[in-house]
This record gives C-alpha cells, sequence and structure tokens, in this order.
C-alpha cells in the first residue's frame, strides 16, 4: 500500500471504543456551533410552534442554553430591524429558518435565506433589517451567552442614510 503515513490501525476500530473520542454532548468549537445551528434549523418541531410576531416591538426567546452558549429563536415581521449594533464579548453564529433578512455591516450588504449561516467574532458590527413583505424567522447562537449588545450609530453611508427608517434602535436587536 502506497501512503505518506506509516500510521496504519490494525483491525477494526469500532472494537475499541476506549480508543474512540467520545461524542461531545455541548458545541466547543465554531463548526460545532455551526453545527448546532444547523440541526436546531432542521429540526422545525424544535421551533416552529413558538415563533410569535409582533409588530409593536422585536419578539425573542431563548430557545435552548448550555455551557457558556444560548440559542435564541427570534421573529421580523416586515420593516423590523435591529438597528446597528455589535454583541460585546460575544462571538455568535446565526441563520434564518424562515423568510429573508437583509445584513448590513461596513463592507456591505448580504441577503440572508434558510441555510445562510453567518459567523462572526466579537465586536462584529451589523444591522439586520426585514425589508421583504413576508415574516421572518431567524436563530442565533450566542457564546458565551449575550449580555450586552451596544448600539451603533447609523452608517453615512447611503445606504444607510436611506434606510434609516426600517431600523428600531430602542428594541433589543440581538
Ligand atoms: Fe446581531
Amino acid at each position: 500500500m502506497n501512503s505518506d503515513s506509516d500510521l496504519q490501525i490494525a483491525g477494526d476500530i469500532l472494537e475499541v471504543p476506549h480508543l474512540l473520542q467520545a461524542p461531545r454532548e455541548h458545541p466547543a468549537t465554531v463548526a460545532e456551533f455551526a453545527g448546532l445551528a444547523r440541526s436546531v434549523a432542521a429540526d422545525r418541531s424544535a421551533w416552529e410552534h413558538l415563533v410569535r410576531y409582533d409588530a409593536t416591538a422585536r419578539w425573542y426567546h431563548r430557545l435552548r442554553t448550555g455551557p457558556g452558549y444560548e440559542v435564541w429563536l427570534l421573529s421580523w415581521v416586515p420593516g423590523q430591524g435591529s438597528g446597528r449594533h455589535d454583541h460585546g464579548p460575544s462571538s455568535g453564529v446565526w441563520t434564518v429558518l424562515e423568510g429573508a433578512l437583509t445584513e448590513r455591516t461596513e463592507r456591505g450588504t448580504r441577503a440572508l435565506v434558510p441555510g445562510t449561516q453567518r459567523v462572526f467574532a466579537p465586536g462584529y458590527v451589523h444591522e439586520v433589517v426585514n425589508d421583504t413583505l413576508e415574516p421572518a424567522v431567524s436563530l442565533h447562537v450566542y457564546y458565551p451567552g449575550l449580555t450586552e449588545m451596544p448600539m451603533h450609530s447609523p452608517e453615512c453611508s447611503a445606504a444607510a442614510a436611506r434606510d434609516s427608517d426600517a431600523g428600531s434602535g430602542a428594541v433589543p436587536a440581538r
């Protein structure tokens, strides 16, 4: 057998379970947090019946917690937005479960639909808005759990100025 590695496993690895890494109960890496978001998104029975829409205030629900992390469910009626914010010391993964959302950052505007995932590090600044005519639902995983969400003044870009009416900076942004 030609191989660059001289490591070979003789026999059936499944017969030596003590050599296998035990499956982790909770995510601990970026990939595992992304996997958690993906698996929750795929399991509609875990979140669909919980979703509410509120035209007067942004609706959000803590779906799950684990060691050092939180999973939040958010809904967005047409026109609702987060305002421009960061997430304090938290990193995060978020994805759209239903509908479509627009994310604006200093680097541009991005449309997110179900299946799209975004990963961010502490200090990441963005604004999320539902600028479609249909309600949207999103899932957000924060590590560590979200303890602060400083709001930022709107960007002095033409796009931000054009869309500033869509934001609602006084409500929880996520
Ligand atoms: Fe956010």
